[in-house]
């Protein structure tokens, strides 16, 4: 295994299940936040899904102890000076990336790889950052981390295909499944349920039927686990806009625009899950 040792840049999310399926796998894993309060809450989210997964019989407490083990927590980047690989998942903002990515090319080891779990911009873009271009990629995980198969593997025209198998083993490591892409925006995932989801919501707001019917209509009439509303929420509704606002940019087509009911709630800071308030009140258990 050429990958031995991981960093992940970002603990929030999506960096914190990544940190996560890393380190329980059994790879040394370094994770590195802005501050000591961001860094500590995004180990606090690892710990207590680990601590859930005891309490329902789904991780063995070995397990929970080897993965935290197995993770460390910095707030210094140059502790993933040795990583052989390094995931990024912090804000999309591709300011913030050429910024990280220039620093983290300064530093890494020669031969390591960069890995952006960015969900729409442009790895090719991200791979212009650093003087290792081959060995940039996109690993696109899904939310949640720890319980969702799959990654996106994403190449761009200069990807080196050792990069491409080693990134490869590791996803299968970590337990994945993966899917190969190219790089276009939104990759393969989003390029088909972005459109699903702001749909759903222009049928919600042209009163076609309720937001639990619209729900329930997809959930138990195409076997989805959740209906497209309630994933809205579950994805953010900030971070759904943000998405459409870079595809309709890419792809110039109608199908990708925010709805005016996405824009309105956002403005209102209705986020969905992370504020508490979406299309469900998530104050109340189950969100009501
Ligand atoms: N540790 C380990 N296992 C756990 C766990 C924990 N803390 N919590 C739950 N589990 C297990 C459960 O025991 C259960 O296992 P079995 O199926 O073997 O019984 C399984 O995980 C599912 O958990 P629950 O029964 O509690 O919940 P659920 O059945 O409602 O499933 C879900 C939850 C997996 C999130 C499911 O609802 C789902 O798949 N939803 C869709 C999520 C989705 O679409 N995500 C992608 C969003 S898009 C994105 O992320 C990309 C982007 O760029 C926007």
């Amino acid at each position: 295994m050429a990958i031995q040792k991981v960093g992940v840049v970002g603990c929030g999310l999506m960096g914190s299940g990544i940190a996560q399926v890393s380190a329980s796998a059994g790879f040394p894993t370094v994770v590195c936040e802005v501050s000591p309060e961001v860094l500590a809450k995004g180990l606090a989210s690892i710990q207590k899904f680990l601590q859930g997964g005891v309490e329902k019989g789904k991780v063995p407490p070995y397990v929970m102890d080897k993965t935290l083990a197995n993770l460390r927590g910095t707030t210094k980047l140059e502790e993933l000076a040795d990583c052989d690989l390094v995931v990024e998942a912090i804000i999309e903002n591709i300011g913030a990336k050429r910024e990280l990515l220039g620093k983290l090319d300064a530093l890494a080891k020669p031969g390591a790889t960069f890995a952006s779990n960015t969900s729409s911009l442009s790895i090719t873009e991200m791979s212009t950052f650093v003087k290792r271009p081959e060995r940039v990629i996109g690993l696109h995980f899904f939310n949640p981390v720890p319980l969702m198969k799959l990654v996106e593997v994403v190449r761009t025209v200069k990807t080196d295909g050792t990069a491409l198998q080693e990134a490869n083993a590791w996803c299968m490591a970590v337990g994945k499944t993966v899917v190969s892409c190219g790089d276009s925006t939104g990759f393969v995932v989003n390029r088909l349920l972005v459109p699903y989801m702001v749909d759903a919501i222009r049928v919600f707001e042209e009163g076609l039927a309720s937001r639990d019917d619209i729900d329930n209509a997809m959930k138990l009439g195409c076997g989805y686990p959740m209906g497209p509303l309630f994933l809205t929420d579950y994805v953010g509704l900030d971070t759904t806009a943000y998405i459409c606002e870079i595809m309709l940019n890419a792809f110039q087509e109608p199908r990708f625009a925010a709805p005016p009911l996405l824009k309105r709630m956002v403005a209102e800071g209705k986020f969905g899950r992370k504020s508490g308030r979406g299309f469900y009140d998530w104050s109340t258990n189950p969100p009501s």
